[in-house]
């Protein structure tokens, strides 16, 4: 038996690792991606070595291009936000680790995968939803929710009997539990439980406090090209190159904290903090694009299907027709969103303050509160308020009529 694990390198993979082998009797191959974490991956490589692991099932891979072209890109054409918020870091990287995984199984011969996610979170339903929407015949290997380590002295004293070495820091609780990517990060647990405690200023890792943020301004722009951002004051760049510079720039303003107490697939209320700095500058950029270059019809239709396309992700239906066929309408939607997008950074806020594009709609002749030149007749909007209205006024008489 074969199994492909997604490893992180630190100390709850590494049990997992070592549990696989010696409960499982599993041949492991383990996958380290970097997904932008801001981890070194060295590391994974000489630990998954000095837990018995054969080189040539060692993978470590840089994802990062991948990740933001192929899953964020796409899905910030559709402005997604979760339960209106939320701008789905976590969720929006699970299908891509899926996907690695069951392409890794099927060069090494594998037949299962397994991952880190415990049996109460969304992360165990988007891994394995994904796996399955790509190998049907997979077998899934899920430890958090088989084995009996249930306590922290448990794990410890597994990882002790095995040789794990555990960091100094890992002997006592970890404060609360972090995920982190080219995207976001989040933090859940432990002190961050009670939705009523404020959560305290260290859990903060990749943005300043907004109150401590540079007292000048400082301005952007973002070029577009059908939807997606291509450069960054007129400078092209890869997609990941794009969001790690936008990342520094809105951490170092405090730009995109969220508190959120949020519901998950599984059906219990969860609190959590993320930071997503880049991705909120990008989602206001793009929504200033869209401003001038969408169709009114156009841009309603994608906003209305938003939220059920946002939903889909964070209950790890990436890999679903009704997904691709939202993608469709919202990729469709994209074709004109071209232009550069300026905007001002500043004390933990990102505005909009200019637009322009040779795809625009905006028509100033139309718009002006000067003379227009004959562009719009005035008197064309009398008939179409009435004819809008005769239905209102019909209700209207009837309610005079009733109310005697
Ligand atoms: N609640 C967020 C989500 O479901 C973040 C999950 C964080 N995952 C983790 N393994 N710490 O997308
Ligand atoms: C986990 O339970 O492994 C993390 C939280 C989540 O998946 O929602």
């Amino acid at each position: 038996k074969k199994v492909v694990l997604a490893y992180s390198g630190g100390l709850d993979t590494s049990i997992i690792l070592k549990w696989l082998q010696t409960e499982y009797g599993c041949e492991v191959v383990t996958f380290t991606a970097d997904l932008g974490q801001g981890e070194e991956l060295e590391p994974a490589r000489e630990k998954a070595v000095m837990l018995g692991i054969k080189p040539e099932n060692i993978y470590i891979e840089d994802i990062r291009e991948e990740f933001v072209r192929d899953f964020v890109f796409p899905m910030f054409r559709a402005n997604a936000l979760y339960e209106g918020l939320y701008l789905l870091g976590t969720s929006i990287a699970r299908p891509l680790i899926s996907k690695r995984l069951v392409e890794i199984a099927a060069e090494t011969g594998a037949d299962a995968v397994s991952h880190g996610a415990t049996g109460k979170g969304n992360d165990q339903v988007r891994f394995e939803l994904a796996a399955y929407a790509l190998n049907p015949d997979i077998k899934v290997i899920a430890p958090w929710r088989e084995w009996d380590l249930s306590s922290r002295t448990k794990l410890l004293d597994f990882a002790e009997k095995n040789q794990i070495p555990i960091a100094k820091d890992k002997r006592g609780e970890a404060p609360f539990s972090v995920d982190a990517n080219l995207l976001h990060t989040s933090s859940e647990g432990k002190v961050l439980e009670d939705p009523a405690q404020e959560a305290p200023d260290y859990v903060y890792q990749r943005t300043v406090h907004p109150e401590d943020a540079p007292d000048t301004p400082e301005m952007v722009e973002i070029t577009f090209e059908k939807g997606d951002a291509v450069a960054i004051n007129g400078e092209a760049m890869s997609p990941a190159a794009i969001l790690t510079k936008l990342n520094e720039l809105g951490g170092k303003h405090g730009v995109g904290r969220l508190d959120l107490v949020e519901n998950r697939f599984v059906g219990m209320k969860s609190r959590g903090i993320y930071e997503t700095p880049g991705g909120t500058v990008l989602l206001e950029a793009h929504r200033g694009i869209e401003q001038i270059t969408l169709d009114s019809g156009a841009g309603h239709l994608k906003d209305s299907i938003m939220p059920r396309y946002a939903e889909l992700i964070y209950n790890g239906f990436w890999y679903s027709p009704e997904r691709e066929m939202m993608q469709a309408l919202i990729d469709k939607s994209q074709e004109h969103v071209t232009g550069t997008v300026r905007l001002k950074l500043y004390k933990g806020s990102v505005n909009t303050v200019a637009r322009w594009s040779d795809h625009s709609l905006y028509s100033e002749a139309h718009v002006t509160f000067e003379e227009d030149a004959g562009a719009y007749d005035q008197k064309d909007a009398q008939g179409f308020i009435q004819l809008n209205a005769l239905r209102l006024k019909l209700l209207a008489a009837r309610n005079r009529r009733l109310k005697g």
